[in-house]
Order: structure tokens, then C-alpha cells, then sequence
């Protein structure tokens, strides 16, 4: 202990963060060894580089000047603009599920604080009538979609290691599910320490914890060669991935079309392929596919600037309008090549200023920040758009998958999700020429709820016995 102690100290002090340890006597045993711990998982050496690039400057954000909308393939397979045919590659994404080629993955590792729910995120009561939780509704996807094709579709889900012991929990406590529990495959993230602003230093947690953050989703692609889960997915011959964030209940978790078009598309390389819906309005709080030059990118909302993002085209639509929902298709071999190298990982970081509460190491108080006083890195998945060959995004419709829960009032609530969960599923009965109320301002004023076991699209009610009329503010469950 004492040479592993003085060794550690040494490291420390040479990059000047030898306060860890000030409470380190007063430790009982098994907080020393937390602490020692800790502090070995921390590559010192890249921790320096990272704090001197973004925490004790904060990088521009450079425009590239050449900045102009990225094209896609619309939602509208008809659409003069760009037509294809949609029969043809819905059947290809069909053979590669059917043949067991498709994994889903989840990333579920962040925090929900904006959310205030006190467990994963994934735990969430998220649909309409019965409530229930988004990992079930995805599961619910997952079985669906095998019944339908057949083979397998493993899934991996990304936590974190501040939820992966209550996920797991989860998991075993709902059964998996209903799915093969061989067929799951959890696996945490990394962490980065949380750094303080103006300073550089490391945080104290606790006396024996240093304030650590999740690497943000852009660590999933490090975390899936780390975990291993690719070399899984390498030995049962899955070739896509199909990634997805925990906090939408209407993503389509693995979506045929997208998927072949992914694989298949003349201009697409199979490596990472997006998803996007058409901005609600200028300011709306979600990233834009751009294009600059050959690259295509992801400019985070934050990012764009305003007179951007209020341009609108000769049609009157919102020229950077193409919203990120954080939906891809990944190729396997493009993860490999991104993580080829493990001591360079080739994805940037963003800073965030946060309110990190810390003991302070002169008076040994906790202290509860009023202002931001800390910077946490992360780094973002639509940062490996831009590292890809040939990316290909495709438009789908906001009220048929994008009904995102992050905050717990306003915009993206659980409420907003909810209306929007009930106007697809209205639309899909309607559609079934079901009669269903309307509140006049083209939502529908009824709760209904379909579970993705009695169907996947508005197709699948075909088989199913349904009401004839929906009575206002009716709840449905079917
Ligand atoms: C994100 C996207 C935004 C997109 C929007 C669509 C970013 C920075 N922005 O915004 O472009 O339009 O979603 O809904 O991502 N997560 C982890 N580990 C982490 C951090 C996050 O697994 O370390 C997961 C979360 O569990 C969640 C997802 O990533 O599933 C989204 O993260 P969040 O930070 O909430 O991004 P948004 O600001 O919502």
C-alpha cells in the first residue's frame, strides 16, 4: 500500500493534482482503496492535454464558411426532388434483419438530471395510458420485429457507471423482457473526471471520490470496442447497428427502409447513416445536418447561429432545417475503424459549464456551487458523420417517431410526448378507418396507446378487432 501510495503521489504531484489526497489519512481502508483506484483508471497524461485544449480555453467553435444544407433522402419516396424506391430497400433492410445482420443499441448512460427522475432514464414511465417504461417499449419493438422476420436481433445497451447496477436490476426484475437474456449485452461507459473552471484542478466528490462524468453518447463507439460488445457482434455476424437514444418511446428501434437504404443506397458507404425530421420552428433544440465542402456534419443547436437558423429556402421552409434525432444506422467495420487505434480516439469533446458540488480541500466542507464552476467533457456520436466516406441521411415524420422525454415541463416533456404519442396512434386508427376526435387544432383529443406487439406500422391493425369511434378523452389500450 505505501509503495502503491507514494507511487501515485508522485504521478499526481507531477501534474499538479496532488490535492486528492488531502483527506487521504482520514480514510477508512476501503475508501483509501476506492480512492487509489480512482485516481489509476485516470490517463494523466491525456487528462493534461485535454484540460489545456478545453477547460483552460475554451476552443471556438469554427463555421466552416462554406456552410450549406446536407442533402437527403425524403420522406416522400415520390418526391421529384429525389425519388427512390422504397419497395426495394425496405426488402434489403428486411434480408439483413431476417438474416440476423441487424443488432439494436441503445445509449442510456446519461445522467436524466433535466428530467428529475431518480433512476435510469430507461426506467421511465413513458406512455400513455398503462405507463410504461421506455426499455420495455423498446423490448416490446425487438420481439415484434423477430416475430416478424425471424432471426435474432441482439441488443446492446449502453449504460453508464453510475446506472448500470440499476439497469441491470431492471432488467432481471421485468424478465428481460420476454427476450433471450443471452441476447442482451449491457456494458458502462467511460468517465472523464469533471475539471474546474479557471484552475484545471480535479474535483473531491467525496473525500475519498473525485467528481467523474459520463463521456457523453460519442463515448459509446470507444465503449463498444472496450466492452467488447463488437467482437460479440463480430462472432454472431452482425454487420449494422441500429442506434438510438433511451428518451424517444416512438423511435423505430431497428426500421427496415432505413436500414437498406443505409446499406444499400448507390451514394451511401454503410458506415453511419442518420435520420432526420424537419425542424418544428428556427429555435427549436435540436442539431442540423449541414454539409460543408464533402463533408456532412451535425451542427449542435447551440452552434448555429441565429440568422442561420431563421433562413428559410425558396419554398419557405427553414434552410438549416434538417433536425437531428439522433436515430443512425452504424456500420460494424466503421466502429473498427474509428477505434482502431485504442490510444487515439479520433472523436472531439465538447465543454459544458456545470455546477459540480465539491469538498473543498482547505476547510474539508462540501460546498453546493450557485454558479457553474466546473467543465465536463463530452463527446458527441454525430461527430464520426463527418470522419465517414459517404453518409446518407433519410427524412422521416416527427409524428410518427420523434416524441423525445427529457424535461419534466415544457418542450420535450413527458406531457408534449404523450400528445404526440396519441396523434400517431390516433393517425394510425384513423388510417384503419377508425372514427377519432380531434381538438381543433389538429391533435388528437383522445389518449391511445398501441403496443409495438400489436403493431409496428399502421399496416399491422389491419388483423386487429378495433373500435369503430373514439369518444373524447377516451382511454384506449390496444
Ligand atoms: C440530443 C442531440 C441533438 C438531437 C437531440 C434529439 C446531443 C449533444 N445533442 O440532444 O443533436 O437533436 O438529442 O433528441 O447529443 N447519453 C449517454 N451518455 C452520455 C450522454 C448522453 O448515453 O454521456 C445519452 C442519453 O442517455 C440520451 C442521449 O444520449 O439517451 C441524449 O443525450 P442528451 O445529452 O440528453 O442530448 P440532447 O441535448 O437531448
Amino acid at each position: 500500500m505505501i509503495d502503491r501510495l507514494e507511487s501515485i503521489r508522485r504521478t499526481l504531484e507531477a501534474h499538479g493534482q496532488a490535492h486528492v489526497l488531502a483527506f487521504f489519512d482520514e480514510l477508512d481502508r476501503s475508501q483509501q482503496e476506492e480512492l487509489l483506484d480512482q485516481i489509476e483508471q485516470i490517463d494523466f497524461e491525456a487528462l493534461d492535454e485535454l484540460i489545456a485544449e478545453y477547460v483552460l480555453r475554451k476552443p471556438r467553435i469554427e463555421l466552416p464558411g462554406d456552410l450549406e444544407p446536407a442533402p437527403d433522402y425524403p420522406f416522400d419516396s415520390s418526391d421529384p426532388a429525389r425519388p427512390y424506391d422504397a419497395k426495394k430497400f425496405r426488402g434489403k433492410g428486411e434480408e439483413l434483419i431476417r438474416g440476423g445482420k441487424v443488432a439494436a443499441f441503445t445509449v442510456a448512460g446519461g445522467q436524466g438530471t433535466r428530467l428529475g427522475w431518480d433512476g435510469p432514464k430507461g426506467t421511465y414511465p413513458a406512455t400513455v395510458v398503462t405507463g410504461k417504461p421506455l426499455f420495455r417499449v423498446f423490448a416490446e419493438q425487438i420481439v415484434a420485429t423477430q416475430r416478424r422476420y425471424g432471426g435474432t436481433i441482439p441488443w446492446y445497451i449502453m449504460t453508464s457507471p453510475i446506472n448500470d447496477a440499476a439497469t441491470r436490476a431492471f432488467f432481471a426484475d421485468n424478465n428481460y423482457f420476454g427476450l433471450v437474456r443471452r441476447n442482451i449485452f449491457m456494458f458502462p461507459q467511460g468517465v472523464l473526471p469533471s475539471i474546474e473552471s479557471g484552475t484545471g484542478k480535479l474535483l473531491l466528490e467525496h473525500k475519498h471520490q473525485i467528481a467523474m462524468n459520463p463521456d457523453g453518447h460519442g463515448g459509446s463507439i470507444k465503449a463498444l470496442s472496450v466492452s467488447g460488445a463488437i467482437e460479440d457482434m463480430v462472432g454472431r455476424g452482425i454487420k449494422h447497428i441500429s442506434y438510438f437514444q433511451v428518451d424517444n418511446p416512438l423511435v423505430r428501434a431497428v426500421d427496415p427502409l432505413f436500414l437498406g437504404l443505409h446499406a444499400e443506397a448507390r451514394d451511401s458507404s454503410a458506415e453511419i447513416s442518420s435520420k432526420m425530421v424537419a425542424k418544428a420552428h428556427a429555435e427549436e433544440k435540436v442539431g442540423v445536418f449541414c454539409r460543408a465542402g464533402k463533408k456532412t456534419m451535425v451542427i449542435e443547436y447551440s452552434d448555429l447561429p441565429p440568422e442561420l437558423a431563421r433562413q428559410t429556402d425558396e419554398r419557405g421552409r427553414l434552410r438549416f432545417g434538417a433536425g437531428n434525432i439522433a436515430v443512425h444506422a452504424i456500420g460494424v467495420k466503421f466502429v473498427q475503424k474509428l477505434t482502431a487505434n485504442v490510444h487515439h480516439f479520433g472523436l472531439p469533446y465538447h465543454r459544458a459549464e456545470k455546477k459540480v458540488p465539491y469538498i473543498d480541500v482547505r476547510t474539508g466542507k462540501r460546498v453546493e456551487p450557485q454558479e457553474p464552476n466546473a467543465v465536463k467533457l463530452e463527446a458527441f456520436v454525430f461527430d464520426a458523420i463527418p470522419l465517414a466516406d459517404g453518409p446518407i441521411i433519410y427524412e422521416t415524420s416527427r409524428v410518427e417517431e420523434f416524441a423525445p422525454i427529457k424535461n419534466a415541463k415544457g418542450a420535450d416533456s413527458p406531457a408534449t410526448s404523450h400528445q404526440i404519442q396519441s396523434d400517431r396512434n390516433g393517425g394510425w386508427l384513423a388510417r384503419n378507418g377508425v372514427t377519432v376526435p380531434s381538438d381543433g387544432d389538429g391533435h388528437v383529443a383522445a389518449m391511445i396507446e398501441i403496443s409495438p406487439l400489436t403493431a409496428l406500422e399502421a399496416e399491422d391493425l389491419v388483423k386487429v378487432e378495433l373500435p369503430k369511434v373514439i369518444a373524447p378523452k377516451q382511454e384506449v389500450v390496444l
